[in-house]
């Protein structure tokens, strides 16, 4: 297994919507397990594909026991419950955090990287993740999220930090 390289803010594979996987196949597996090392080693506590540059519906999560996995080709629905409070970081703009409000009940289905269907229902900081990283997979980064003042601070944090990729990526 091998350490991919994460992206950073403004390489364009971020900021464009993913393709969902269509063969769950070797390739894949070895994608999957790629990104677990690469998530592990960061630390992190999701990664999508996008930010190893592979343009494919599928991420990894690790938001402690019993909150392990990965989601391939995932379908997200907000339930119940209304908007947590809380704050978000991201590996492709690291050093960075901001409180990001979140639905605080979701539902996220799909298939693990053998292509057996996966339901897993989620609250607070893993309801969070998966907002985060299905949001990666359409192309969105959380700071994108941000309204307001916060907003304004990001995107001057963002572009000021050694890591930016400038592009054509409109914050
Ligand atoms: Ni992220």
């Amino acid at each position: 297994m091998t350490i991919r390289r994460i992206v950073p803010f403004g390489t364009p594979v971020l900021h464009a919507r993913t393709r969902p996987v269509e063969r769950f196949d070797d390739e894949l597996r070895l994608l999957v397990a790629d990104m677990y090392e690469t998530m592990d080693d960061a630390p992190g506590a999701g990664l999508a594909a996008n930010q190893v540059g592979v343009d494919l519906r599928v991420f990894v999560y690790d938001c402690g026991p019993d909150a392990r996995g990965c989601l391939v080709n995932p379908v997200l629905e907000r339930l119940d419950g209304g908007l947590q409070d809380g704050g978000e970081g991201c590996l492709s703009a690291p050093g960075l955090g901001y409180p990001t409000p979140r639905a605080l009940n979701v539902r996220c289905s799909g298939f693990d990287e053998h292509g057996v269907a996966r339901v897993v229902t989620a609250s607070g900081y893993l309801a969070r993740c998966f907002q985060h990283e299905v949001d990666h997979l359409d192309g969105v980064v959380y700071v994108q999220r941000l309204g307001g003042k916060a907003r304004r601070r990001a995107e001057r944090d963002v572009v000021g930090s050694a890591w930016y990729q400038r592009s054509t990526v409109d914050f």
